[in-house]
């Protein structure tokens, strides 16, 4: 049922919009960020017309809101549901042909709109599985996770894991836009909630000095989900990524910078298999480990590094890497990511608080020196 008293978004004015103007067509896409969106029939129907869906969710979130969205796209739509397993350990190429079985058995066709319900690891599978159905279909990320709104529903990558490695498998597929409902974090559970903290401290660390300092001082206000501090911190993330994947759409150059933390992180999610520990916190970790490596160079100030250290433990976020990580098991599975060029792992440091940069030359022993 639509609300309209909670319809505060005007759909021509979304509050981001990722610019990805091209020779060929404006493929520029816009985010929505408020509360109770997927309540949004005014919104919905703005962005898909009398196109058909393919909803993919997962168990836990069909439970929660698969009928809220199931509504407002009203009963005269053709809408099939496809509803995986939720885990990180099942962000596999069997989901995803699950996803493309159930479309084709559908006879869903190229003009089908593909809605990925969920954290990011159902708007990577739904959005891989979108980017290659017949060749390629468009897709809506509606994320329900912190991680999703601030980071993984923004900028096209998406994919599927390997035995050999994180997001092994996948594609740059841009979705047509991102409909960003801040109420869904109050379900979000705590643990899940801090995972997606980890990638709001890197855009700091990354991006914006003035942010970072900002999340500093507002860690206890953001850690009891404070509505303001909240929604200023979800709409700044997707105002960094938009400028950063607008610059560099498909990692050639400054996109890199926002894997701070992630060769590292990769690294452990796979070797601890994966699920096991969750993605934001496989970054937390990896996130000190370049920092403290930055720190040694002396690129950026200690006291950086004793503020990371003490945000992240407000989170309950690791800050090392579980002690089965020696040097020679995190080499081993760094060879396998997808920035190694020539042979060579590249990781993400920081020049200054602020400001990264894709280094090529970290040596063993920096890397034991962090452990
Ligand atoms: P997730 O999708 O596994 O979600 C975490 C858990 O929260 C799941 O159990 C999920 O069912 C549950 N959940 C989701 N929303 C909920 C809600 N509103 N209420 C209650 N429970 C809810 O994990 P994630 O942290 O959202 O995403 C991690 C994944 O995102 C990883 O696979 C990572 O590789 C990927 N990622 C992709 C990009 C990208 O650019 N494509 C960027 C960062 C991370
Ligand atoms: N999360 C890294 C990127 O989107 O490029």
């Amino acid at each position: 049922m639509q609300r309209p008293e909670t319809i505060k978004v005007n759909v021509s004015e979304p509050s981001v919009t990722v610019s990805l103007a091209s020779e060929k067509a404006d493929r520029s896409y816009p985010i929505y960020i408020d509360k109770d969106l997927l309540s949004n029939a005014q919104l919905l129907g703005s962005l898909l017309g009398e196109r058909s869906v393919c909803l993919v969710t997962n168990d836990t979130l069909s439970e929660l809101y698969l009928d809220r969205v199931r509504a407002v796209l009203g009963a005269d739509r053709k809408v099939s549901v496809v509803i995986l397993a939720d885990g990180e350990q099942y962000k596999t190429l069997t989901a995803y042909d699950q996803v493309l079985t159930a479309a084709l058995e559908e006879r869903h066709e190229r003009s089908t709109v593909f809605i990925a319900l969920g954290g990011g690891v159902v708007g990577d599978i739904t959005g891989f599985a979108a980017a290659t159905f017949l060749r390629g279909a468009d897709f809506i990320q509606m994320p329900t996770t912190l991680l999703a709104q601030v980071d993984s529903s923004v900028g096209g990558k998406t994919g599927i894991n390997h035995a050999m490695g994180k997001n092994l498998i996948g594609a740059f597929h841009q979705p047509i836009a991102v409909v960003c409902d801040t109420a869904t974090l109050e379900t979000l559970g705590d643990r899940e909630f801090s995972a997606g903290v980890a990638e709001v401290i890197k855009y700091g660390l990354i991006a914006d000095k003035d942010f970072f300092r900002f999340l500093i001082d507002n860690a206890v206000r953001l850690k009891n989900r404070d509505p303001e501090v909240l929604a200023y911190t979800i709409a700044r993330c997707c105002e960094i990524k938009a400028d950063v994947v607008s610059r560099d759409e498909r990692e050639g150059g400054i996109r890199a910078i926002l894997n701070l933390g992630h060769t590292f992180g990769h690294a452990i999610e796979k070797e601890q298999g994966f699920g096991q520990w969750l993605h934001g916190e496989a970054v937390a970790a990896g996130m000190v480990m370049a920092t403290k490596i930055s720190v040694a160079r002396g690129s950026i100030s200690s006291d950086v590094l004793d503020d990371l250290l003490l945000f992240l433990q407000c989170f309950d976020l690791p800050c090392e890497p579980p002690s089965s990580m020696t040097v020679e098991v995190f080499l081993s599975a760094m060879q396998g990511d997808k920035k190694v060029q020539s042979g060579r792992i590249r990781y993400i440091l920081l020049s200054s608080l602020g400001d990264a940069a894709v280094v090529g030359d970290v040596s063993e022993s920096e890397i034991a020196a962090c452990l």
